[in-house]
């Protein structure tokens, strides 16, 4: 072997095939950055203005009996709107993606996540959220009793588990515990508050 053997990265040497010279390291990073040049980075692909959607659109809504006008954002879903441009922020957002039911309500007397609803594809609908339940200081049968069976711990996902219970109610899902819990498994409660909100609906639903 030469004295003068140019170091390697591995430094030993001894395996011929893994040898990377310095030279063969100083050209692979200059690759690498004329590559880097000539792809835009996440940054710059950031950076760069983003197509926008300037026409609002006029939809028409009846949200917890009282008729509203809106000129939204056509990305808008139901969720955001109800949050941000009618501030009704009983209604929770989670995951945002369908998974997880605390943006649960009422449109047109189903229960949907409204966090995968257009608001423009639902003008005319009638929605209620939450806010809507209460006869004014009177609280709607299901939400007393989920303060009376403990149906919740931090609150995150209650007012979700509540739109979801009223609808459950309503659909007739109640025979048997495992029947409502089946029926609500779209609504997840990270606390592990289920035993509450089971003996919560079924009671009301008992009630008639
Ligand atoms: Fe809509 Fe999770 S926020 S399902
Ligand atoms: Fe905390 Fe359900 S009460 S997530």
């Amino acid at each position: 072997m030469s004295q003068h053997a140019e170091p390697t990265a591995t430094g030993g040497g001894r395996a011929p095939s893994l040898k990377v010279t310095r030279r063969a390291a100083i050209q692979a990073a200059a690759s690498a950055m004329a590559f880097a040049r000539a792809t835009p980075s996440s940054a710059q692909q950031a950076a760069a203005p983003a197509a926008t959607i300037e026409e609002k659109i006029t939809i028409r809504l009846v949200v917890n009996g009282q008729a509203r006008t809106l000129s939204i954002d056509p990305r808008q879903s139901i969720l955001d709107v109800l949050r941000e441009t009618l501030d009704l922020t009983g209604t929770k957002k989670g995951c945002n993606a369908g998974a997880c039911g605390a943006c649960t309500i009422l449109l047109n007397g189903q229960r949907i996540n409204s966090c995968l609803a257009l608001a423009v594809m639902h003008d005319g609908a009638e929605i209620t959220t939450i806010e809507g339940l209460a006869k004014g200081d009177d609280l709607h049968p299901l939400q007393q009793a989920f303060i009376d069976r403990e149906g919740f711990q931090c609150g995150y996902c209650t007012p979700g588990q509540i739109m979801s219970g009223v609808a459950c109610i309503s659909e007739g899902h109640t025979g048997s515990p495992d029947e409502i819990k089946a029926w609500m498994s779209g609504n997840i409660c990270r606390c592990g508050a289920y035993a509450g909100i089971v003996e919560a609906i079924s009671e009301v639903a008992k009630e008639g």
